[in-house]
């Protein structure tokens, strides 16, 4: 009887180990905009979940493939890929715009032009009937969204599935806070472009805390003012405010590390993964010694 029993225990140890349980899941990535090179590192969240069997699809518009065809046609291998107009072809003033500004240090009037033209991308999306019914017809399991585009709120608002947000730089002070809930405090987490470090003066703290402000306001009435537009004239979830819309993700995604930022908390859903995008380096031929 004993023996039985036992046979019996190590035929069910032996099942579970050769059985692994398989859950493939169907996945959206809305890598935001072609600026810059946000694609190669959004898209790489891409790679590593197909490779783990998953089936993931990318939202890109005709843009990406001035900037990243090969790329795209060498993904296209093992990821789907949806496609919407932007519209921006026939205005290249537009397009130079959306593209080019991660070049250069943009001013603030700049900057605020590039999220105007953020917004007519994502408005271009909205417009689009069929794209978003075939997505819809998708039943998406989950939306892995660049946050740099805050237009990522629209497009998940729309298709009502649960999303992570992916932030390809630090943890930003008032911007992630106000729209991801995260905290941090102005006495020793210095704004962005103020320079201080983490030990302040007294004036400095004030000051520190009057940049706080003056951001937390551009960034709710100015850069925020054509993505609500947007959500009430197509009446996206109208009973909930855009930083409801944008901010109630699993989790936040900061590919950064701990080691680079000021000291400041955290809270549990935002998590540092510096380096998970990183790629297999190649070892250097023996020209490139020589040339060195
Ligand atoms: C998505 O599909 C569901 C039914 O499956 C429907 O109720 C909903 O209105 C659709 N949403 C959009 C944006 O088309
Ligand atoms: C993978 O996703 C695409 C696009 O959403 C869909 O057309 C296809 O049927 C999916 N494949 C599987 C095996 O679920």
């Amino acid at each position: 009887m004993a023996a039985c029993v036992n046979s019996r225990w190590i035929g069910a140890i032996v099942i579970a180990c050769v059985i692994c349980p398989v859950l493939c899941s169907n996945i959206l990535i809305l890598p935001g905009s072609p600026l810059g090179n946000l694609y190669i590192t959004v898209s790489r969240f891409g790679e590593l979940l197909a490779t783990r069997g998953h089936n993931v699809t990318v939202l890109i518009n005709d843009l990406y493939y001035q900037r990243f065809a090969g790329l795209i046609k060498q993904q296209r291998t093992f990821m789907n890929f949806e496609e919407y107009k932007s519209g921006f072809n026939e205005f290249p003033d537009a397009y130079n715009l959306v593209t080019k500004s991660a070049h250069t240090a943009p001013s603030i009037f700049e900057t605020l032009r590039v999220f105007d033209a953020l917004a007519d991308e994502t408005e271009a999306f909205i417009q689009d009937s069929n794209t978003i019914e075939r997505l819809n017809a998708s039943n998406f399991d989950l939306i892995l969204a660049n946050v740099f585009n805050p237009g990522y709120a629209l497009i998940v608002g729309t298709l009502r599935v649960p999303f992570v947000v992916i932030s390809t730089t630090r943890a930003l002070p008032v911007v992630d806070d106000l729209l991801h809930g995260l905290t941090s405090n102005p006495a020793y987490v210095p704004a962005v472009l103020t320079g201080y470090s983490d030990v302040m003066t007294f004036p400095q703290r004030l000051s520190n805390t009057f940049v706080y402000l003056v951001s937390a306001a551009m960034f709710e009435f100015v850069v925020l003012k054509p993505f609500k537009s947007i959500q009430q004239r197509y009446n996206i979830r109208p009973e909930i405010s855009y930083r409801s819309l944008g901010g109630n993700s699993e989790l936040v995604l900061f590919c950064s590390d701990f080691a680079f930022d000021y000291p400041r908390p955290m809270m549990p859903h935002a998590i540092y993964i510096g380096s998970l995008t990183a790629r297999t380096p190649y070892p250097l031929s023996q020209v490139s010694y020589v040339k060195m």
